[in-house]
Protein backbone atom coordinates (compact mmCIF):
# COMPACT_ATOMS: atom_id res chain seq x y z
CA UNK A 1 0.00 0.00 0.00
CA UNK A 2 0.95 3.34 -0.79
CA UNK A 3 2.14 6.46 1.32
CA UNK A 4 1.55 9.96 1.27
CA UNK A 5 3.70 12.93 1.73
CA UNK A 6 3.24 16.65 2.07
CA UNK A 7 5.24 19.42 1.71
CA UNK A 8 4.74 22.75 2.75
CA UNK A 9 7.84 23.89 3.97
CA UNK A 10 8.67 27.20 2.14
CA UNK A 11 5.98 28.34 -0.67
CA UNK A 12 4.66 25.42 -2.48
CA UNK A 13 1.55 23.30 -1.12
CA UNK A 14 2.41 19.82 -2.46
CA UNK A 15 1.15 16.54 -1.69
CA UNK A 16 2.05 12.72 -3.20
CA UNK A 17 1.45 9.30 -3.64
CA UNK A 18 4.25 6.82 -3.68
CA UNK A 19 4.53 3.17 -3.35
CA UNK A 20 6.39 1.03 -2.13
CA UNK A 21 8.33 0.32 -4.94
CA UNK A 22 9.36 4.20 -5.12
CA UNK A 23 6.84 4.44 -8.03
CA UNK A 24 5.23 8.22 -7.82
CA UNK A 25 2.02 7.48 -8.32
CA UNK A 26 0.80 11.24 -8.27
CA UNK A 27 2.30 14.18 -7.39
CA UNK A 28 0.72 17.60 -6.99
CA UNK A 29 1.96 21.33 -6.47
CA UNK A 30 0.22 24.23 -5.91
CA UNK A 31 2.73 27.53 -6.14
CA UNK A 32 2.42 30.23 -4.48
CA UNK A 33 4.65 32.24 -6.68
CA UNK A 34 1.90 34.97 -7.88
CA UNK A 35 1.06 35.64 -4.55
CA UNK A 36 4.69 36.83 -3.43
CA UNK A 37 5.77 37.95 -6.86
CA UNK A 38 4.77 41.76 -5.92
CA UNK A 39 7.25 41.72 -2.47
CA UNK A 40 9.97 39.70 -5.02
CA UNK A 41 10.80 37.11 -2.17
CA UNK A 42 8.39 34.70 0.02
CA UNK A 43 6.69 36.16 2.93
CA UNK A 44 5.94 33.91 5.78
CA UNK A 45 2.63 35.21 6.49
CA UNK A 46 1.02 34.86 3.43
CA UNK A 47 2.76 31.56 2.21
CA UNK A 48 1.35 29.99 5.87
CA UNK A 49 -2.43 31.28 5.43
CA UNK A 50 -2.24 30.30 1.04
CA UNK A 51 -1.02 26.93 3.23
CA UNK A 52 -3.69 26.60 5.20
CA UNK A 53 -6.91 27.64 2.26
CA UNK A 54 -4.66 24.96 -0.37
CA UNK A 55 -3.10 22.01 1.77
CA UNK A 56 -6.72 20.17 1.81
CA UNK A 57 -7.46 20.21 -1.82
CA UNK A 58 -4.32 19.42 -2.82
CA UNK A 59 -4.38 16.61 -0.38
CA UNK A 60 -7.46 15.60 -2.07
CA UNK A 61 -6.43 15.77 -5.85
CA UNK A 62 -3.38 13.77 -5.12
CA UNK A 63 -5.25 11.05 -3.94
CA UNK A 64 -7.84 11.49 -6.69
CA UNK A 65 -5.07 11.44 -9.17
CA UNK A 66 -3.24 8.29 -7.72
CA UNK A 67 -6.75 6.63 -7.72
CA UNK A 68 -6.04 5.31 -4.07
CA UNK A 69 -8.23 5.53 -1.77
CA UNK A 70 -7.81 7.38 1.77
CA UNK A 71 -8.13 3.75 3.81
CA UNK A 72 -5.27 2.24 1.81
CA UNK A 73 -2.75 4.55 3.06
CA UNK A 74 -0.40 2.60 4.53
CA UNK A 75 1.95 5.77 6.16
CA UNK A 76 1.55 9.38 6.01
CA UNK A 77 4.75 11.50 5.82
CA UNK A 78 6.05 14.93 6.05
CA UNK A 79 8.59 17.71 5.44
CA UNK A 80 9.17 18.60 9.20
CA UNK A 81 12.12 20.34 8.57
CA UNK A 82 14.02 22.79 7.51
CA UNK A 83 11.72 25.62 6.61
CA UNK A 84 9.61 28.00 7.89
CA UNK A 85 7.39 27.34 10.60
CA UNK A 86 4.17 28.84 9.88
CA UNK A 87 4.64 27.02 6.76
CA UNK A 88 5.67 23.65 8.31
CA UNK A 89 3.32 23.38 10.94
CA UNK A 90 0.16 23.42 8.53
CA UNK A 91 1.69 20.64 6.67
CA UNK A 92 2.41 18.88 10.04
CA UNK A 93 -1.21 19.47 11.22
CA UNK A 94 -3.23 18.05 8.66
CA UNK A 95 -0.35 15.42 8.23
CA UNK A 96 -1.14 14.74 11.75
CA UNK A 97 -4.76 14.47 11.43
CA UNK A 98 -5.53 12.32 8.49
CA UNK A 99 -2.85 9.76 10.33
CA UNK A 100 -5.16 10.11 13.75
CA UNK A 101 -7.84 9.38 11.66
CA UNK A 102 -6.68 6.32 9.98
CA UNK A 103 -4.34 4.95 12.93
CA UNK A 104 -1.08 4.93 10.08
CA UNK A 105 2.40 5.23 11.14
CA UNK A 106 3.73 9.44 10.74
CA UNK A 107 7.20 9.74 9.55
CA UNK A 108 8.78 13.49 9.26
CA UNK A 109 11.55 13.45 7.10
CA UNK A 110 14.26 16.41 6.01
CA UNK A 111 13.48 18.32 3.00
CA UNK A 112 17.27 18.68 1.75
CA UNK A 113 17.66 14.84 2.11
CA UNK A 114 13.85 14.65 0.68
CA UNK A 115 15.68 16.69 -2.42
CA UNK A 116 18.28 14.19 -3.16
CA UNK A 117 16.38 11.54 -2.60
CA UNK A 118 14.91 12.68 -5.95
CA UNK A 119 17.48 11.25 -7.87
CA UNK A 120 16.64 7.86 -6.08
CA UNK A 121 13.20 7.93 -7.51
CA UNK A 122 13.96 9.11 -11.24
CA UNK A 123 17.18 6.85 -11.60
CA UNK A 124 16.11 4.43 -9.60
CA UNK A 125 18.77 1.87 -8.89
CA UNK A 126 21.53 4.29 -10.72
CA UNK A 127 21.08 6.18 -7.43
CA UNK A 128 24.28 4.39 -5.33
CA UNK A 129 25.99 4.96 -1.97
CA UNK A 130 28.58 6.36 -0.59
CA UNK A 131 27.79 9.39 -3.58
CA UNK A 132 28.46 13.55 -3.68
CA UNK A 133 25.21 15.59 -3.16
CA UNK A 134 24.64 18.61 -4.46
CA UNK A 135 21.34 20.87 -3.25
CA UNK A 136 21.12 24.17 -4.76
CA UNK A 137 17.72 25.74 -4.08
CA UNK A 138 16.40 29.21 -2.77
CA UNK A 139 17.60 28.73 0.68
CA UNK A 140 20.52 26.07 0.80
CA UNK A 141 23.46 25.80 -1.40
CA UNK A 142 25.17 22.70 0.25
CA UNK A 143 27.50 19.83 -0.61
CA UNK A 144 27.34 16.48 1.03
CA UNK A 145 28.94 13.24 1.43
CA UNK A 146 25.71 10.33 1.72
CA UNK A 147 26.17 7.00 3.29
CA UNK A 148 22.77 6.37 2.59
CA UNK A 149 19.54 8.04 1.56
CA UNK A 150 19.16 9.39 5.21
CA UNK A 151 23.19 9.88 6.22
CA UNK A 152 24.22 13.16 4.97
CA UNK A 153 27.67 14.44 6.18
CA UNK A 154 28.14 18.00 5.02
CA UNK A 155 31.12 19.04 3.37
CA UNK A 156 30.37 22.86 2.46
CA UNK A 157 28.20 25.14 1.10
CA UNK A 158 27.14 28.83 0.89
CA UNK A 159 28.73 31.22 3.87
CA UNK A 160 26.26 33.78 2.77
CA UNK A 161 23.27 33.51 -0.43
CA UNK A 162 21.94 30.53 -1.06
CA UNK A 163 22.52 29.71 -4.99
CA UNK A 164 18.64 30.69 -5.68
CA UNK A 165 18.60 33.08 -3.51
CA UNK A 166 21.57 34.95 -5.42
CA UNK A 167 18.89 34.31 -8.56
CA UNK A 168 16.64 35.69 -7.25
CA UNK A 169 17.68 39.23 -5.79
CA UNK A 170 20.02 39.55 -8.93
CA UNK A 171 16.61 39.31 -11.26
CA UNK A 172 15.28 41.92 -8.40
CA UNK A 173 18.34 43.67 -9.07
CA UNK A 174 17.44 43.93 -12.99
CA UNK A 175 14.05 44.33 -12.96
CA UNK A 176 13.11 40.45 -13.75
CA UNK A 177 9.91 39.21 -12.60
CA UNK A 178 10.00 37.26 -9.26
CA UNK A 179 10.73 33.97 -9.39
CA UNK A 180 14.62 34.85 -10.76
CA UNK A 181 15.91 32.08 -11.48
CA UNK A 182 13.83 31.14 -14.47
CA UNK A 183 13.54 35.01 -15.47
CA UNK A 184 17.24 35.28 -15.40
CA UNK A 185 17.89 31.80 -17.09
CA UNK A 186 15.42 32.95 -20.00
CA UNK A 187 17.61 36.74 -20.23
CA UNK A 188 20.63 34.59 -20.30
CA UNK A 189 19.95 32.48 -23.40
CA UNK A 190 20.34 35.20 -25.87
CA UNK A 191 23.07 37.07 -24.19
CA UNK A 192 27.33 36.69 -24.36
CA UNK A 193 28.57 34.61 -20.95
CA UNK A 194 31.75 36.55 -21.55
CA UNK A 195 30.52 39.68 -21.89
CA UNK A 196 31.18 40.47 -18.04
CA UNK A 197 34.01 38.93 -15.84
CA UNK A 198 32.03 38.29 -12.43
CA UNK A 199 34.13 37.50 -9.11
CA UNK A 200 34.16 33.51 -8.50
CA UNK A 201 34.89 34.01 -4.65
CA UNK A 202 36.78 30.85 -3.06
CA UNK A 203 36.44 28.94 -6.30
CA UNK A 204 40.11 28.74 -6.75
CA UNK A 205 40.50 27.60 -2.89
CA UNK A 206 41.15 23.68 -3.16
CA UNK A 207 40.44 23.37 0.11
CA UNK A 208 37.51 24.81 1.35
CA UNK A 209 33.91 22.86 0.02
CA UNK A 210 32.17 26.51 0.53
CA UNK A 211 30.91 29.10 -1.76
CA UNK A 212 29.95 32.83 -1.32
CA UNK A 213 27.71 34.57 -3.73
CA UNK A 214 27.03 37.70 -1.77
CA UNK A 215 29.96 39.60 -3.44
CA UNK A 216 28.51 38.65 -7.08
CA UNK A 217 25.31 40.14 -6.16
CA UNK A 218 27.22 43.45 -5.18
CA UNK A 219 29.40 43.37 -8.89
CA UNK A 220 26.21 43.01 -10.36
CA UNK A 221 24.64 45.77 -8.54
CA UNK A 222 27.59 48.01 -9.50
CA UNK A 223 27.64 47.43 -12.89
CA UNK A 224 23.96 48.31 -13.06
CA UNK A 225 24.31 50.95 -11.24
CA UNK A 226 28.09 52.26 -10.63
CA UNK A 227 28.61 54.05 -7.56
CA UNK A 228 27.66 57.65 -7.69
CA UNK A 229 25.34 57.20 -10.39
CA UNK A 230 21.94 58.84 -10.20
CA UNK A 231 19.04 57.03 -8.57
CA UNK A 232 17.01 56.76 -12.08
CA UNK A 233 20.04 55.24 -13.72
CA UNK A 234 17.61 53.13 -16.46
CA UNK A 235 18.23 49.69 -15.98
CA UNK A 236 19.62 47.56 -19.08
CA UNK A 237 17.10 46.14 -21.33
CA UNK A 238 17.96 44.55 -24.82
CA UNK A 239 21.11 43.30 -25.32
CA UNK A 240 23.02 44.64 -22.20
CA UNK A 241 20.22 43.08 -20.04
CA UNK A 242 20.74 39.64 -21.87
CA UNK A 243 25.08 40.19 -21.40
CA UNK A 244 24.83 40.44 -17.61
CA UNK A 245 22.24 38.01 -16.70
CA UNK A 246 24.54 35.14 -19.48
CA UNK A 247 27.61 36.31 -17.58
CA UNK A 248 26.00 36.16 -13.76
CA UNK A 249 24.35 32.96 -14.99
CA UNK A 250 28.10 31.47 -15.70
CA UNK A 251 29.25 32.85 -12.56
CA UNK A 252 26.94 31.03 -10.78
CA UNK A 253 27.48 27.82 -12.20
CA UNK A 254 31.09 27.62 -12.23
CA UNK A 255 31.02 28.87 -8.84
CA UNK A 256 29.24 25.66 -7.99
CA UNK A 257 31.07 23.34 -10.32
CA UNK A 258 34.80 24.42 -8.66
CA UNK A 259 33.05 23.04 -5.39
CA UNK A 260 31.47 19.70 -6.86
CA UNK A 261 34.68 19.05 -8.61
CA UNK A 262 36.60 19.23 -4.86
CA UNK A 263 34.02 17.15 -3.50
CA UNK A 264 34.46 14.49 -6.12
CA UNK A 265 37.97 14.67 -6.34
CA UNK A 266 38.19 14.64 -2.34
CA UNK A 267 35.70 11.80 -1.40
CA UNK A 268 36.81 9.78 -4.32
CA UNK A 269 32.77 8.81 -5.12
CA UNK A 270 31.48 7.62 -8.43
CA UNK A 271 27.74 8.94 -8.06
CA UNK A 272 27.00 12.80 -8.03
CA UNK A 273 23.31 13.37 -6.55
CA UNK A 274 21.88 16.73 -7.39
CA UNK A 275 18.58 18.76 -6.52
CA UNK A 276 17.07 21.99 -5.58
CA UNK A 277 15.35 24.43 -8.08
CA UNK A 278 18.66 25.63 -9.38
CA UNK A 279 19.32 21.97 -10.74
CA UNK A 280 16.62 23.48 -13.05
CA UNK A 281 18.87 25.44 -14.82
CA UNK A 282 19.67 24.37 -18.63
CA UNK A 283 23.20 25.93 -18.05
CA UNK A 284 24.03 24.21 -14.51
CA UNK A 285 22.78 20.80 -15.66
CA UNK A 286 24.74 21.04 -18.86
CA UNK A 287 28.10 21.61 -17.10
CA UNK A 288 27.56 19.12 -14.56
CA UNK A 289 26.94 16.59 -16.90
CA UNK A 290 30.03 17.97 -18.76
CA UNK A 291 32.05 17.63 -15.27
CA UNK A 292 31.02 13.87 -14.37
CA UNK A 293 32.12 12.83 -18.27
CA UNK A 294 35.27 14.49 -17.48
CA UNK A 295 35.80 12.35 -13.90
CA UNK A 296 34.02 9.55 -14.90
CA UNK A 297 31.01 9.82 -12.84
CA UNK A 298 27.62 8.91 -12.95
CA UNK A 299 25.57 12.02 -12.49
CA UNK A 300 22.15 11.90 -11.47
CA UNK A 301 19.46 14.65 -12.46
CA UNK A 302 16.04 14.48 -11.63
CA UNK A 303 13.65 15.96 -13.92
CA UNK A 304 12.99 19.80 -13.44
CA UNK A 305 9.51 18.83 -11.75
CA UNK A 306 11.58 16.88 -8.99
CA UNK A 307 13.89 19.64 -8.77
CA UNK A 308 12.14 22.40 -7.56
CA UNK A 309 9.38 22.00 -4.35
CA UNK A 310 7.62 18.64 -4.48
CA UNK A 311 6.40 16.24 -2.38
CA UNK A 312 7.16 13.31 -4.34
CA UNK A 313 10.60 13.18 -2.85
CA UNK A 314 8.62 12.36 -0.02
CA UNK A 315 9.19 8.95 -1.14
CA UNK A 316 12.16 9.24 1.67
CA UNK A 317 9.95 8.38 4.03
CA UNK A 318 9.97 4.58 2.70
CA UNK A 319 13.44 4.52 3.87
CA UNK A 320 12.23 5.18 7.95
CA UNK A 321 9.14 3.35 7.76
CA UNK A 322 11.25 -0.01 6.28
CA UNK A 323 13.44 0.02 9.48
CA UNK A 324 9.95 0.09 11.57
CA UNK A 325 10.22 3.55 12.15
CA UNK A 326 7.05 5.73 13.39
CA UNK A 327 7.33 9.14 14.62
CA UNK A 328 3.67 9.11 16.28
CA UNK A 329 1.34 12.09 16.89
CA UNK A 330 4.59 13.34 18.65
CA UNK A 331 6.07 14.63 15.56
CA UNK A 332 7.18 18.32 15.74
CA UNK A 333 8.79 20.25 12.91
CA UNK A 334 12.44 21.88 13.02
CA UNK A 335 12.61 25.01 11.21
CA UNK A 336 16.05 25.05 11.20
CA UNK A 337 19.13 26.01 9.35
CA UNK A 338 20.81 25.16 6.39
CA UNK A 339 24.01 23.91 9.05
CA UNK A 340 22.03 21.99 11.38
CA UNK A 341 19.62 20.23 8.90
CA UNK A 342 20.12 17.32 6.35
CA UNK A 343 21.39 14.70 9.15
CA UNK A 344 19.12 12.81 6.95
CA UNK A 345 16.77 10.93 10.00
O1 LIG B 1 13.98 23.97 -4.28
P1 LIG B 1 13.15 25.17 -4.48
O2 LIG B 1 11.91 25.04 -5.33
O3 LIG B 1 12.69 25.78 -3.11
C1 LIG B 1 13.56 25.84 -2.00
O4 LIG B 1 13.67 24.81 -1.29
O5 LIG B 1 14.15 26.94 -1.82
O6 LIG B 1 14.10 26.31 -5.11
C2 LIG B 1 13.61 27.57 -5.47
C3 LIG B 1 14.75 28.40 -6.04
C4 LIG B 1 14.38 29.86 -6.31
O7 LIG B 1 15.37 30.69 -5.78
C5 LIG B 1 14.35 29.92 -7.84
O8 LIG B 1 14.70 31.20 -8.36
C6 LIG B 1 15.40 28.89 -8.20
O9 LIG B 1 15.20 27.84 -7.27
N1 LIG B 1 15.21 28.37 -9.56
C7 LIG B 1 16.12 28.52 -10.55
C8 LIG B 1 15.52 27.99 -11.72
N2 LIG B 1 14.28 27.51 -11.40
C9 LIG B 1 14.11 27.76 -10.06
N3 LIG B 1 17.35 29.08 -10.54
C10 LIG B 1 18.02 29.11 -11.73
N4 LIG B 1 17.51 28.63 -12.89
C11 LIG B 1 16.29 28.06 -12.93
N5 LIG B 1 15.80 27.59 -14.08
ZN1 LIG C 1 13.50 22.93 -1.68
Amino acid sequence: MPLLAIETTCDETAAAVIDRSRRVLSSVVASQDELHARWRGVVPELASRAHVERIVPVIDEALARSGVARESLEAVAVAVRPGLVGSLLVGLSAAKGIAAVLGCPLVGYDHIAAHLYACRLAHGERMTYPCVGLVASGGHTSLFHLRSPLELERLGGTIDDAAGEAFDKAAALLGLAYPGGPSMERAAARGNPAAHRFPRPLATDRERMDVSFSGLKTALRYRVRPPGAPDDTPLPTGQALADLAASFQLAVVETILAKVDLALAKTKCRVLAVGGGVTANTALREALERLGKKRRVDVLIPPRELCTDNAAMGGIAWERLERGEDDGLELDVRPGTDRSAARGR
